[in-house]
Parts: C-alpha cells; sequence; structure tokens
C-alpha cells in the first residue's frame, strides 16, 4: 500500500488545530470544547479547553453502549502462576464501575490521587480505570522500586489511598509486596488513609492495621449488589495521573498526563500508527508501572475498542524463549509491542528462533520495539526469524505516544536500519547545536521539538511548574529539550545516539545514574563517587560505580561492592541493576571540578577517546583505565 504518512503529516504542519479537531471526534466528549487549542494558557498552550469527558467512559462504557459487551477486552494471561482469563467489556464495566464504588466509599473523590503499586494483574487495570472512572488521578509504581522511592512518590502525590497487592511474582521468587509498602508509608510524611490490598494464594499478607482493607472482601459485596458508579465528566484539561520518571537527581518527576489530549492522541495512534482495527488484540509486553504500559497495555487499546493482554511473565524463562510466540497464539495477538532488550534475552536463548515454529502466529502481523535503542543486529534478527515487518519507534514518559516512529497505519515507509523512523503528526523534530542553531540534515546535535506539543504530552510536572520549566524549555527558548541527542537525515528519519543528561537506559528501564550516585555517597565510608552506563549486550547499559574511600579507611574492596550493592538495591530497587562498584584512589576531573563521566564511559566500553583539554591530571584516567581493565572493562588507550 502506497504510503498516506507524508500527505498527512503535511495536512497537520498546514493546519494543527483542525488535524487535531478531526481527531477528536473519534472521543466521545460529554460537552464538546470551545477551543481545540488555547495557546496563552500552560507554559506553551493547552488542547481541548472546555470539554468535559471520562476517559474510563471511553475505554469501556462506550464499547457496552455501542454492543460490544460481549468482546473480550482484556487477555490476563500468567505463566508465573498458570491462570489465564479474559474480560470482556460488559465484564469490565462490573468490576471496574464496583471497585470505583468502593473507592469512592473509601472518601476518594475528582482530584484526588490514588497510587497504584501492583503487579501485573488485572486488579491493576481495574484501579487504573476506577480512578479514571472517580476523576481522580492515578499514579502507578512499578513494584521493581524499594520502599524509599515508593515513599518519595508518596510524599509529593499525597494519594488519599493505595492500592497494592500481598506480592508480586518473579521467574526466581516471591516478591512481598505489604512490607515494602508498610516500610514506605512508615517513611513517608504524608499519610494515606486507607490501603486497599489484593491478597494472591502464592503468597498472603497479613493486613494488621486499621487502615488496610481487603480488596476482594471489599469489591466482592459491591458486585454482588450492583454497583455501577457512573462516570464522573472532568474537563478535558484535569489530570488523569502522575507518572513518576527518572529525573537528573534522586527526586523523580512527576509527569501529568491530562484526559482529553491523551485519549485523542492515543486513539489515533492506534489506527494510524500501530494499523489494528477495533475488535483485534494488541499486547504490550511491558509493565503497567511505565508509560508504554498506562499507553499500551491499559488505555490505547481500550480507547480504541481493541482486547488488550496483560502478560504476567517474561520473555525467557516463563518457561522459555517460546514464551511470546504461545502468548501471540493463546490470546490471538495482531501486534506487539516490547523492548529490544526483550528480544535479545529470547535470541541469546533460542538464537535460531527454532521455537517460533511450534506455534500457529497467523493472526500476527508487526512487532513494535521501543524504550531504547534497537539495535540493527536484533531487528534483523527479528524480521528473519518472524516474515514480519519489524517497527522501531522512539517516545518518552512525557509525550506518552511515539515522536517518531514508522506509521504502518498509514502504509509502511522503507526501514532505515538504526533509525526509529520519521516525526509523526504533532511533533516537528529538529536537531540544534548547543548553541541552539539548527544544524545540517545528518549533523549530530540535541534533539528538540518546536513548540506547541501536541495532545497528550505533559502540561506540566506534579508540584514542580519551575522545574518543569528548566527542565525542558529554557535551554531552547521556543523548544522541548528531549535529552536526547542524535541526527535526523536528509529524508527526515531520526537517529537517536545518546541521552544528553544522566539518564541511562537498563533492559528498556530509565535511571538516573545521579539517583544511584546520591546512595553511594549517603554510605559513612565513601568520600566520592561515580555512576556511568557501560554498555550491555542483553540490556543495553548497565550501571557501574566507581568510589573512592574516605581517608583513613582500610576496608576490603569487595567487601564495600558489596555494601554499596545491597545499598542500591535496598533504596531504589533490584531494577537499579546495580551490581558492580570498582575502588579507585581518585576521580578524573575537569578543572572547574566536573567530574569526567563521558570519558569514563567511552574507556569501559573500549571506545576511542580523546584527552580533555580541561583535564585537571591526566594520570587519573590511567589509573581509571587499570581498574576497569583488571574487573573486564574497556582497554588501555594506546
Ligand atoms: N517487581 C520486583 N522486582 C522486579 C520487577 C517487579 N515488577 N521487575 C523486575 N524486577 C527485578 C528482577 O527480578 C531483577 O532482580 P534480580 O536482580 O534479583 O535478578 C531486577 O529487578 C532487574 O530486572 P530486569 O532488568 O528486568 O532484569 P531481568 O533479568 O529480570 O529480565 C528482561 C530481563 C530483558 C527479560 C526484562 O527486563 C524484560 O523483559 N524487559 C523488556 C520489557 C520491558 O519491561 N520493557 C520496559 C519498557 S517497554
Ligand atoms: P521513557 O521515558 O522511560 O520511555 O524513556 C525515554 C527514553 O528512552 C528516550 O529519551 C530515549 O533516550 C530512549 N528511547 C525510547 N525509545 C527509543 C528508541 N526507539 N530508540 C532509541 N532510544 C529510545
Amino acid at each position: 500500500m502506497e504510503t498516506r504518512y507524508y500527505d498527512t503529516y503535511a495536512s497537520w504542519k498546514a493546519d494543527p488545530e483542525a488535524f487535531w479537531a478531526e481527531a477528536a471526534k473519534e472521543i466521545n466528549w460529554f460537552t464538546p470544547p470551545t477551543r481545540t487549542f488555547n495557546p496563552d494558557d500552560g507554559v506553551y498552550g493547552r488542547w481541548f479547553e472546555g470539554a468535559t469527558c471520562n476517559t474510563c467512559y471511553n475505554c469501556i462504557d462506550r464499547h457496552v453502549e455501542a454492543g460490544h459487551g460481549d468482546r473480550k477486552a482484556l487477555f490476563y494471561d500468567s505463566p508465573v502462576t498458570g491462570q489465564r482469563r479474559a474480560y470482556t467489556f460488559a465484564e469490565m464495566q462490573i468490576e471496574v464501575g464496583a471497585l470505583a464504588a468502593v473507592l469512592r466509599a473509601q472518601g476518594l473523590d475528582k482530584g484526588d490521587r490514588v497510587i497504584v503499586y501492583m503487579p501485573m494483574v488485572p486488579q491493576a487495570i481495574f484501579a487504573m480505570l476506577a480512578a479514571a472512572r472517580l476523576g481522580a488521578i492515578h499514579s502507578v509504581v512499578f513494584g521493581g522500586f524499594a520502599a524509599r522511592e515508593l515513599a518519595t512518590r508518596i510524599d509529593d502525590a499525597k494519594p488519599k489511598l493505595i492500592l497494592s497487592a500481598s506480592c508480586g511474582i518473579e521467574t526466581n521468587r516471591i516478591v512481598p509486596y505489604k512490607p515494602l509498602l508498610d516500610e514506605a508509608i512508615a517513611l513517608a510524611e504524608s499519610k494515606p488513609q486507607r490501603c486497599i490490598i489484593l491478597q494472591r494464594k502464592e503468597h498472603r499478607c497479613t493486613l494488621t492495621s486499621q487502615r488496610d482493607l481487603d480488596y476482594e472482601e471489599a469489591v466482592k459485596p459491591a458486585i454482588a449488589t450492583g454497583q455501577k458508579t457512573e462516570c464522573v465528566p472532568v474537563a478535558a484539561t484535569d489530570p488523569l495521573y502522575i507518572l513518576y520518571t527518572s529525573g537528573t537527581t534522586g527526586q523523580p518527576k512527576g509527569v501529568v498526563r491530562d484526559n482529553g489530549g491523551h485519549m485523542v492522541a492515543l486513539k489515533w495512534t492506534m489506527e494510524h500508527h500501530y494499523g489494528v482495527k477495533p475488535g483485534e488484540v494488541f499486547w504490550a509486553a511491558s509493565d503497567v508501572g511505565w508509560v508504554v504500559g498506562h499507553s499500551y497495555i491499559c488505555y490505547g487499546p481500550l480507547l480504541h475498542g481493541c482486547g488488550t493482554v496483560l502478560y504476567e511473565g517474561k520473555p525467557v524463562g516463563t518457561p522459555d524463549a517460546g514464551a511470546f510466540w504461545r502468548v501471540i497464539q493463546d490470546n490471538g495477538v495482531a501486534a506487539l509491542f516490547t523492548a529490544p532488550t526483550a528480544f535479545r534475552a529470547v535470541k541469546k536463548e533460542d538464537p535460531k528462533g527454532a521455537l517460533v515454529a511450534d506455534y500457529d502466529l497467523s493472526t500476527f502481523r508487526t512487532l513494535f520495539l521501543a524504550g531504547e535503542r534497537a539495535d540493527p543486529d536484533t531487528i534483523r534478527w527479528a524480521e528473519e526469524k518472524l516474515d514480519r515487518p519489524v517497527i522501531d519507534h522512539w517516545w518518552q514518559t512525557e509525550t506518552g505516544w511515539p515522536m517518531a516512529g514508522n506509521p504502518v497505519g498509514l502504509g509502511q515507509l522503507p526501514v532505515k536500519p538504526g533509525s526509529p523512523g520519521v516525526a509523526m503528526p504533532g511533533f516537528d523534530i529538529q536537531v540544534l547545536d548547543d548553541a541552539g542553531k539548527p544544524v545540517e540534515p545528518g549533523t549530530l546535535g540535541n534533539i528538540v521539538c518546536k513548540l506547541p506539543l501536541p495532545p497528550s504530552s505533559f502540561p506540566t510536572l506534579w508540584n514542580a511548574e519551575a522545574r518543569f520549566r528548566k527542565a525542558y524549555f529554557e535551554e531552547f527558548p521556543g523548544y522541548y529539550a528531549t535529552s536526547d541527542a542524535g541526527i535526523v537525515d536528509e529524508d527526515g528519519y531520526v537517529f537517536i545516539m545518546a541521552r544528553t543528561d544522566d539518564i541511562i537506559n537498563v533492559a528498556g528501564h530509565r535511571l538516573s545514574t545521579g539517583a544511584m550516585e546520591e546512595v553511594l555517597s549517603s554510605h559513612e565510608d565513601i568520600a566520592e563517587c561515580a555512576v556511568i552506563g557501560v554498555a550491555d549486550s542483553m540490556k543495553g547499559q548497565l550501571p557501574l560505580g566507581f568510589f573512592v574511600p574516605n581517608d583513613g579507611v582500610e576496608r576490603d574492596e569487595a567487601e564495600l561492592e558489596k555494601e554499596l550493592v545491597a545499598l542500591v538495591r535496598a533504596r531504589i530497587g533490584p531494577v537499579a541493576a546495580f551490581k558492580t562498584a570498582i575502588e579507585v584512589k581518585r576521580l578524573p576531573k575537569t578543572r572547574s571540578g566536573k567530574v569526567l563521566r563521558g570519558t569514563m564511559q567511552k574507556i569501559a566500553d573500549a571506545e576511542d577517546w580523546k584527552m580533555p583539554a580541561a583535564i585537571d591530571d591526566p594520570e587519573i584516567l590511567k589509573e581509571i583505565s587499570v581498574a576497569l581493565t583488571a574487573r573486564g572493562f574497556g582497554r588501555m588507550n594506546s
């Protein structure tokens, strides 16, 4: 099929308001917008002012009202518990309506916050939708974070209620959530009024305090008495959720997503970017704790009337590297979206892709990859083994949907290996040098988007408007700074090369090395430290720490390293995947005292590097090389 991408992009560029006004017709508004875009509101304008709507209504009720109540909406597939269960839109309406009634009875109201700290169980999706139904604001916290990270989010969002579960299940262990939740609440200054806990039979917890309520005990009577709870109208510009993401300090950024623009943009992507139709099954193999989980496990597919797969398992080990193909077959998946690291894990265990042939993949059309750089080898391997298009696309928590991609729904463009594609309508992607001047096509620079940002993009950071302006809009006035460095070539293909801040990408998870440094430097024996991201063939990057002990500290390096690794796991969580810390006598710095993390990373990755002109003492880099080589990283600079 000939692509309609170029015409579509041009029509957006010619009249962005008309473009989004047309897309907004796909949403059921209670009151339609009085204005598609108001450039004078907010930092860069606001979308769909004057409109009232409800996201849960658009995800569930309207499909039931349209006669699709019997259509499958949610496919829970959990190899770690041996369960599979599908919920129709009508069943979702009952579950979500009843939970919303329980939440309301517990005092949750429009604009109140509710934290969802749950594993990949259907109740996590019900919780998000029930909050949306009431006009409350949810904040989902990924289960791999430690109690302290949860506490930080509790103190920032100040939730009235928390929904959690007794445990999560990893391939190698059960993760009891309740002790983490209790510890987080003890650490936090802001205390929730109530916690609603889902008891899982794999590991039950004790509900001791007056604060805790059993999920089933509360929801079952609400279902039995048919409590449905009507959808509360909210302004299109009201927040739907807050999702915390790593920033350059230990304080995560609370990305705010509004209701109206989010629905319009996501609905548009389902047909035009992902090329799926209502009634088909979409599977994002991610976690509800990440933005991919918000947009494409929960909201996008349901808004479009698709079935969505909620997979509680891994690409390998549950039970083997054929798991993805089994889930596609058993749930009739049309499109799969995951991170390249998942495919690298599969490829490592089944390099020949022999297990693909064991399953019927006849419903499956397209594989989408995002979250980290997709290396051309992995893309080629997936294309060859699956014999289907493999589409990379680039996006961020801040936008909630792809900024660049290859819109198969509009007609697939040729793939350029190493590029996640071209700018999506809504995004005017440009590359600027450090002085803010546009560079020639094909030249590396700072990737920015000309303002305004399109619907679904964050209007602010929760409780942090000044940080919002400073982090994203001050360096390049008139543009949104993505903090990614890269290239746009003469055909408009974007290439994402690196982050310009301290964020690293570990197994598709966005982590701050600055936050890890804060943890290391809190150890009483540590004088100085640095954390960098080093290349890893499976996870893309892994964190690597350097530490300088305090003067007079005579401790065994291995013992200190063990303590530091345990400290990061306890403070940030296992998801940080922090496993290595190397002792050095001193850190390389510029004459103005800036640690040369970039050069250390190049040495660790055995890339070519040049002695920085502003270095204080060149000898120190030699010491770093020696220390890295001794631990199997990098090589000496000849
Ligand atoms: N709750 C508790 N712990 C969790 C967790 C959760 N929800 N998720 C991960 N962890 C733990 C893991 O068990 C692991 O612990 P360990 O150090 O004891 O082994 C640690 O956090 C690191 O997890 P991860 O980086 O995911 O590594 P892994 O070896 O468990 O799995 C992959 C590696 C590649 C299989 C997995 O990361 C994956 O499937 N990634 C692709 C999909 C994805 O999640 N993308 C994100 C955005 S699209
Ligand atoms: P997150 O906000 O967690 O989705 O992470 C966003 C960051 O992940 C981006 O700023 C990029 O650095 C990286 N990223 C996401 N998708 C891609 C991609 N397709 N190619 C390269 N990097 C990506």
